[in-house]
């Protein structure tokens, strides 16, 4: 099963007798901002509020695509989608089909660093070959629960009595199949190895913990229950809409985010590999990817850094905008071929979106799975929203004569692309 993929990547860093700093990435399948931090009131969520209290918090943080296989490629190699020709899970490697690109964690691997992959980290099976990107990215094995076993298993009791396999299931975990569920396997193994690690203190680590909830089914303890999910009658959102690229995005640095910082401007999930490598200091800064794909260290996103310290002297950021893109099969919604999830093979339109600090603008255009490219030339659709009035996405103002201007210049941002932004 897979969703679209929304992350929370939380940092700890700790300099312990100027050793390099350690670093905990942690991924939260499926989350989004929904969270009292980033003005939710209705939620309850204390534990990564108080983490929040010192972080940079970046409110416009945007997934390049929104499916958890493309998406987690493309942020663990700092690429997009469109370079690493991956739009749909369960595809492709992209060592093995358009070149041998150096990881995020690869990158600390090979730095000296001591790097450990739990729970769901890389999207697992055949894009990353069946091993989690192991040996490359990691320096042992990844830990997967053994609790994964029993994800589509019939665990819900229903409301006759019997069990069933429902996809919104509130458990006891102690009942559950050995007892546990796989998050909390993963947080007890992520759990053991900083213990460990603080004890031996040897080389610094690189721990990527993978959480596999709120991605559907949705089974949790039941202490849990009371809040609600569902809004707009949809779980799984498949689109360029917000709603389904924004995502969490807090770095906390001990001795530099003493307080919340909040960051207005668009940024992108690529920016995470260079971000860590300046804020670390682990090796020279990643260069621009160039235009072919010779090169297997680089990036396509940019450092936060220059925004940190801007935002910490008092002055302005620069404005930025964030890419994503969505591929569909057809024109109209349809259940074979499925157009939230489309095979490879029926890949015939992609939608492109580019977000700037007040506009979102979408194109949808004939794609070609044959070279990778759109043609801007063949316009299926296309969708302007104003956040300032519209910060939902509800209105449609593609048409507005008044606004032909800024239109015609967002779409040439667009069709430029990540490479002149
Ligand atoms: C890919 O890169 C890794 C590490 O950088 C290297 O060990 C391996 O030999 C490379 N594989 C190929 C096919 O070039
Ligand atoms: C992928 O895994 C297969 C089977 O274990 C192995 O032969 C192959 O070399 C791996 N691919 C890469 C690029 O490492
Ligand atoms: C790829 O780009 C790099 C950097 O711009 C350049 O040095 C190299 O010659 C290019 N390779 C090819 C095959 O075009
Ligand atoms: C749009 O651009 C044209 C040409 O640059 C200019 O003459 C016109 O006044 C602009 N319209 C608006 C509404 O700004």
């Amino acid at each position: 099963m897979s969703g679209i993929i929304l992350i929370l990547a939380l940092l700890f860093i700790k300099t312990i007798n100027c050793k390099s700093p350690n670093i905990l990435f942690i991924i939260v399948d499926d989350l989004r901002p929904s969270l009292k931090c980033y003005g939710d009131q209705e939620a309850y969520t204390p534990n990564i509020d108080k983490l929040s209290s010192t972080s940079f918090l970046f409110k416009n943080a945007y997934a390049q695509q929104a499916l958890c296989g493309p998406s987690r490629s493309s942020f663990l190699t700092s690429r997009r989608p469109d370079t690493l020709n991956v739009y749909v899970n369960e595809y492709s490697y992209w060592r093995s089909t358009v070149g041998n690109f150096t990881t995020l964690p690869q990158h600390f691997k090979q730095n000296g660093y001591h790097t450990y992959s739990i729970g769901k980290v890389f999207h697992p099976g055949k894009m990353s070959n069946f091993t989690d990107d192991y040996p490359y990215s990691w320096s042992t094995e990844a830990f997967h629960p053994k609790t994964d076993a029993y994800t589509n298993a019939k665990v819900c009791i229903g409301k006759d009595g019997k069990l069933a396999k429902n996809l919104i299931c509130p458990v006891i975990p102690e009942y559950q199949p050995d007892g546990t569920l796989p998050d909390l396997e993963s947080l007890n193994e992520a759990v053991r190895f900083l213990k460990y690690k603080n004890e031996i203190a040897d080389k610094p680590y690189f721990l990527a913990v993978g959480f596999h909830k709120p991605h559907i089914p949705l089974k949790f303890p039941i202490q849990y229950i009371g809040w609600s999910i569902g809004e707009h009658g949809e779980f799984a959102k498949y689109s360029n809409f917000d709603i389904a690229t924004k995502v969490p995005l807090l770095i906390h640095v001990p001795g530099f985010s003493e307080n919340e910082v909040i960051f207005s401007n668009p940024v992108e999930l690529v920016d995470l590999f260079p971000t860590l490598v300046d804020l670390t200091q682990v090796s020279e800064p990643l260069k621009r990817c160039a235009f072919n794909k010779s090169e297997i260290l680089c990036t396509e996103g940019r450092s936060l850094v220059p925004s940190i310290f801007k935002k910490s002297l008092n002055k302005n950021i620069p404005p930025s905008v964030a890419f994503t893109q969505y591929p569909r099969p057809g024109l109209r919604p349809t259940l074979q071929p499925n157009s939230d999830q489309p095979k490879f093979q029926e890949i015939t339109i992609m939608g492109y979106s580019l977000r700037t600090n007040r506009y979102k603008y979408t194109e949808w255009v004939k794609f070609s799975i044959k070279t990778f490219k759109p043609n801007w030339d063949v316009v299926y659709g296309r969708e302007l929203y104003d956040h300032v009035i519209d910060p939902d996405e509800n209105n449609n103002i593609v048409d507005r004569d008044v606004l032909k201007n800024i239109t015609k210049a967002l779409r040439k941002k667009l069709i430029l692309g990540w490479r002149y932004s």
